[in-house]
């Protein structure tokens, strides 16, 4: 009898436990307020990086494919499509109940080399850029029409002086490209979400090209419903305020922001926040200093940052649809190779032992903070 009470209380106290972690979780906590979501790598879209499927499915309430969903890897040959990658993934959310994001549909790079190009190697004229353009958006977007929530339908088209980026797709379609990938993107799914995703978002001729781009498309009865704003910072760039006045700008536009792809490295970068993958600098190993793990007052000042971003978000919480890390843990992240290869940084949530890190509760405790 002894035995059955004290085995009886401890199956409590295990549900109990199990009860306070899902309390705990992250997307509990910001349950009535966004999205909060990650990317995925294709170990764990495989289901092989089973630790980190585990933390995606406890914390994260919405999901985008770290590299999976790219046009050189859905379509590597033209009218040839490869989606096994991209329908597990759609498959991972649907049976976890997450909010889909596609990313991308239009971007310069990750992009297939015969997208520009005719057989003989020059480019290919306006109208079969279109023809290839809708064709793979249609494709593609109508393929997990009412599934992927929102797709990224244009990435990284704007520099930060406010310029239109000099890819192929300015080059032969001019700035029309643009909002041609939203209307066909439209037509495949009128009900799914429609952003522009960008890095640097926050650089005032960035914002006003973005939001320009925006009233246009909207004023020609073309939808965007978000503006998706990558958030690959540092320890000290960008500026708080820069950020928080673009998310007020975006928002006056008419659009929700998204904070995607958001990681503070804790490592110094050589330039400030590009995520532009071809801007590389050499390994030297004054740029790795925390190779055996963060020093105290480092860990402190990194753990702060990501509070500060997170107040701003709840602050912010009516304009924003969805806060997306990029990635879950320390090993996982691009940033380990980028601006400099083969660093050891801690820009994620969990580190690399599969373990939350003690902001996920802070910050956590930040939504039952009165505004
Ligand atoms: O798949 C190959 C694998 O077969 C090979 O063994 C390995 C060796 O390096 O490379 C693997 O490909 C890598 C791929 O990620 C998948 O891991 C590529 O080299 C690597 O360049 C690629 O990097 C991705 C990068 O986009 C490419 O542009 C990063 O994972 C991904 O995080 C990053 O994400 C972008 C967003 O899409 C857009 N915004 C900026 C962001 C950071 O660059």
């Amino acid at each position: 009898m002894k035995r059955i009470i004290v085995l009886g209380l401890m199956t409590l106290a295990v549900s109990n436990a199990a009860a306070q972690k899902t309390e705990n979780s992250l997307k509990k906590a910001f349950k009535d307020k966004f999205y909060i979501g990650t990317a995925m790598s294709l170990p764990q879209i495989n289901g092989t990086d089973v630790k980190s499927d585990q933390i995606i499915t406890s914390q994260f309430s919405s999901i985008v494919a770290e590299n999976c969903m790219k046009s050189m890897f859905l379509q590597p040959q033209e009218g040839k499509f490869f989606f096994d990658d991209a329908d597990r993934f759609v498959a991972f959310g649907e049976k976890n109940n997450m909010f889909i994001i596609g990313h991308t549909l239009i971007w310069h790079s990750q992009l297939p080399k015969w997208f520009f190009v005719d057989k003989d190697g020059k480019n290919v004229s306006a109208e079969v850029l279109k023809q290839r353009m809708k064709n793979h958006i249609n494709t593609v977007v109508s393929r997990y029409k009412g599934r992927v929530k929102g797709w990224d339908v244009v990435n990284e088209a704007i520099m930060e002086d406010g310029t239109y980026r000099k890819s192929k797709f300015y080059e032969i379609l001019g700035e029309e490209f643009i909002p041609l990938a939203f209307q066909y993107a439209q037509e495949a799914d009128p009900n799914a979400e429609l952003y522009y995703n960008d890095y640097n978002e926050w650089f005032p001729e960035k914002v006003k090209t973005v939001i320009n781009i925006v009233k246009n498309m909207k004023s020609r009865g073309i939808r965007v419903d978000g503006v998706g704003m990558q958030t690959h910072v540092g320890l000290d760039t960008p500026k708080l305020e820069e950020y928080e006045k673009a998310i007020v700008d975006y928002a006056s536009a008419g659009v929700k922001v998204n904070v995607t792809e958001m990681e503070i490295s804790a490592l110094p970068s050589p330039w400030g926040t590009s995520a532009n993958v071809s801007d590389t600098v050499e390994y030297q190993a004054k740029m790795n200093p925390y190779t055996k793990g963060l020093p105290q007052n480092v860990q402190k000042e990194w753990e702060n940052r990501y509070l500060d971003f997170f107040r701003l978000f709840i602050k912010h919480e009516d304009k924003i649809r969805r806060v997306t890390m990029w990635g879950v843990t320390d090993n996982q992240s691009w940033k380990n190779d980028f601006p400099v290869k083969g660093r050891t940084d801690y820009p994620l949530l969990f580190d690399r032992n599969f373990k939350a890190k003690p902001v996920v509760e802070k910050i956590i405790q930040l939504t039952k903070e009165k505004k």
